[in-house]
């Protein structure tokens, strides 16, 4: 009997010890404590024994009684304090949890680093509308009345005599209508032509256009304006070409290309292997423009830039698709920020 009742103790001791769950303790209880349980089983075999040993072996089994609830108890104190710690803590010392800064578009961030440069050498910002008339997007700028982009296949027509332009030179004129010269002024803002959306083309995209109108301003001037512009934009070894080329509203008109910086004139896939990356289109003020505004082309001179923002963007950051730059992806965006 004084075995068993060791035995017992040491069952005690190691199923209390493994206790981890309200369960476990239930199962401690039923087969210790319970009226069926280990335990009064023994006091149950008391009957059994000599009478002289019953007075030790009842203290023993008292003893043993009083070990098991003392365990059970401690055990059940335990397990209510750990569920406590459990629950969820709120730690109001923590610092708080940073918001996701948000950055500028690179859209907006290549406008802005353009601005910058041209501010720099004394231009000031304009805008216009992006709903313009006949008038302001094509007539003024000398645009003969069957010229292509006049067709609907390039321009979205609103209504009758309203659209929305597709490139910034509108603002030229109304800059010049509203101010008399010398103008120095760079123009950002959205134009919209009729394209068929691709990697190379969208219908929605960004231009600067520039305009410097003075007295004696001269190709020369135009050169080193936009010579200087590529080297801060593009890196100071940057070379550069200007090709012949046309545009209503220029005249001479001419494209300016920089040597391709992915390849440095070796040739690559952007560059089309020429080793040339063309920036933009530019040219002296044709006459006929300054007579639309009321200037008078005899005593002025003036010349003008336009470039696509979303292509210097593509050039600069090595963006393939420029309908990545509108469909604000947001792991796009991220790379980008
Ligand atoms: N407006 C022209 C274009 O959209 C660019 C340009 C602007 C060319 C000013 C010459 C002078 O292609």
């Amino acid at each position: 009997m004084l075995e068993e009742i060791s035995k017992i103790k040491r069952e005690i001791e190691n199923t209390a010890r493994n206790i981890s769950s309200r369960e476990d303790l239930d199962a401690f209880r039923v087969t210790f404590l319970a009226r069926k349980g280990k335990i009064a089983n023994l006091f149950a075999r008391l009957r059994e024994i000599p009478p002289e040993q019953k007075r030790d072996v009842g203290q023993q089994l008292n003893a043993l009684r009083s070990f098991a609830e003392e365990l059970f108890k401690e055990r059940e104190k335990q397990l209510v304090e750990s569920q406590k710690r459990k629950t969820p803590f709120l730690d109001y010392t923590l610092p708080g949890r940073e918001l996701p800064i948000g950055h500028t578009h690179i859209v907006s961030r290549t406008i802005a680093d353009i601005q910058s440069i041209f501010v720099r050498m004394g231009f000031s910002i304009a805008t216009g509308p992006e709903l313009e008339s006949d008038y302001y997007n094509f007539e003024t700028l000398n645009f003969p009345s069957d010229h292509p982009a006049r067709d609907m296949q390039d321009t979205f027509f609103i209504k009758d005599d309203v659209l929305l332009r597709t490139h910034t030179s509108p603002v030229q004129i109304r800059l010049m209508e509203s101010r008399k010269p010398p103008i120095r002024a760079i123009m950002p803002g959205r134009c919209y032509r009729n394209e068929v959306i691709s990697a190379r083309s969208h219908v929605q995209f960004h231009q600067v256009e520039g305009l410097s109108v003075d007295t004696h301003v001269t190709f020369t001037d135009l050169k080193s304006t936009l010579v200087a512009f590529a080297r801060e934009f593009y890196g100071k070894s940057t070379a550069y070409r200007f090709r012949p080329s046309y545009f209503p509203f220029t005249e001479p008109s001419a494209e300016m290309d920089i040597s391709c910086f992915l390849c440095h004139g070796n040739g690559c896939r952007v560059c089309k292997n020429t080793g040339w990356l063309e920036i933009l289109g530019c040219g002296m003020v044709d006459p006929n423009v300054f007579k639309a505004v009321g200037y008078d082309p005899e005593e002025l001179t003036g010349f003008a830039f336009g470039m696509g923002i979303e292509r210097t963007a593509m050039l600069r950051h090595n963006i393939p698709d420029i309908r990545l730059i509108f469909e604000n992806d947001a792991r796009m965006l991220r790379q980008l920020g």
